[in-house]
Formats: structure tokens, C-alpha cells, sequence
């Protein structure tokens, strides 16, 4: 007996032989976000490291598409505003042209699936990163099965590496040339300069 399942026209909205106009745009955008294939690499970036910059380099070998995405973040209270973190990325990462830079609020898996992507890229650069980093991102696939988590590690020189501890090394007027990029470098220092009374 044919064990075929009979689909009802209910199920399935019936597609036109003949598209045309917005049936067909949509039609061809949908076939290249299939072919384009697109990750999203979250976070704070408060402010962008030599660390993230390596990650970025990795998964631009592996993704058509890498799209650094700025968490607005607020209730971090972040050290730089929002425009301001995505300025510093964009710089950093203006000879890659595979890669853009966003901001984002809300749902990281909202937003994931608003720019068809297929996976989202963490860094994780030692073994206390990893607690939050897998609740994360099990939380993410409870929200959406689709929607990956890729984890990558830096190179070992910047597993200790991370904004916070940056912020804290300027802050206490340190050097952070060898963590960041000269131009965050310099925005660290105009933000923390001390204010004339
Ligand atoms: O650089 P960070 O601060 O570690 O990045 C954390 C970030 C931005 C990736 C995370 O807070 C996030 O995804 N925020 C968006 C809101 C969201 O989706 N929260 C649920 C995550 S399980």
C-alpha cells in the first residue's frame, strides 16, 4: 500500500506557476540567502580587542558573511555608548569586506533569523568562559533549534584577553597597545582622561 501522505490545501499556501513581481523578488532573495551563508558574532565589544579581531578573522574564512552584531547591552553598563562601540568595530575591521558591522537590541535569536543566519560564532578563551557560554547558547537553541552556536578559539596569546580587563588596565593607566587596535587605544584614553574641575 502507498503510504504516500496526502497534504491538504490548508497545510501549504499554493505557490503560482507563473511569479511575478514580489513573488518573484522574494522568491530569488530567499534562493541567495540560502546560498549566502551568514553567521552573527554577538557581544558587548566594550571596547573592541585584538581578541575579537582574531575571532572575526577565523570566521571569515568559514562564512560567506560575518556580521559583527553590537549588543546595546544597557544593563552592562557599558563604558562607551552604543554608536561608539560599533564606530570602534567598524574600524577595526575595514579591510574585511566580507564582514559588517550592526547594532542589535532584543532577542540575539530574533535578530539572527531578521538577517537569515545560520549560526552564531562565540569566543571562548578558557574553561571559566564555558559555564555561561553553554547555558547560552542552549538557551539560544530552546528559543530556536535552527540557529547554531559555533565556539572558536583565539589565538593562545589573548585567551587571557578581555574588554573588562582592558577598561581596567587603562583605567589605572597601563599600556594596552599590545591588546587592542590604535584607535580604540586612543578612545580608551580620551574616555578616561581625567576631567579638569
Ligand atoms: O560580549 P558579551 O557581553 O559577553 O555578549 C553577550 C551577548 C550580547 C551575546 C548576550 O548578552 C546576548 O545575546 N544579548 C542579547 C539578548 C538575548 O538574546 N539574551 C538571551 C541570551 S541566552
Amino acid at each position: 500500500m502507498s503510504r504516500r501522505r496526502v497534504r491538504y490545501a490548508s497545510q501549504k499556501p499554493q505557490q503560482s506557476l507563473f511569479p511575478f513581481g514580489k513573488e518573484l523578488a522574494r522568491r530569488a532573495a530567499n534562493r541567495e540567502r540560502e546560498l549566502v551563508r551568514t553567521v552573527i558574532y554577538p557581544g558587548s565589544f566594550d571596547p573592541f580587542t585584538n581578541g575579537h579581531l582574531d575571532v572575526v578573522e577565523r570566521a571569515a574564512k568559514l562564512f560567506d558573511c560575518v556580521v559583527v552584531a553590537v549588543a546595546s547591552n544597557d544593563a552592562k553598563r557599558p563604558l562607551f555608548t552604543l554608536a561608539e562601540r560599533r564606530r570602534m568595530a567598524v574600524s577595526a575591521l575595514k579591510s574585511l569586506p566580507s564582514v559588517e558591522v550592526e547594532t542589535f537590541d532584543g532577542l540575539l535569536v530574533e535578530y539572527a533569523q531578521r538577517r537569515g543566519a545560520c549560526a552564531v560564532i562565540r569566543g571562548l578563551r578558557a574553561v571559566s568562559d564555558f559555564e555561561f557560554e553553554f547555558q547560552m547558547a542552549l538557551m539560544n537553541r530552546k528559543l530556536n533549534q535552527r540557529l547554531e552556536t559555533i565556539f572558536m578559539m583565539p589565538k593562545g596569546a589573548y585567551t587571557f584577553l578581555s574588554s573588562k580587563l582592558v577598561k581596567e588596565v587603562a583605567r589605572l593607566g597601563g599600556d594596552v597597545s599590545p591588546f587592542v587596535p590604535a584607535h580604540v587605544e586612543k578612545a580608551l584614553k580620551a574616555k578616561l582622561k581625567p576631567r579638569r574641575r
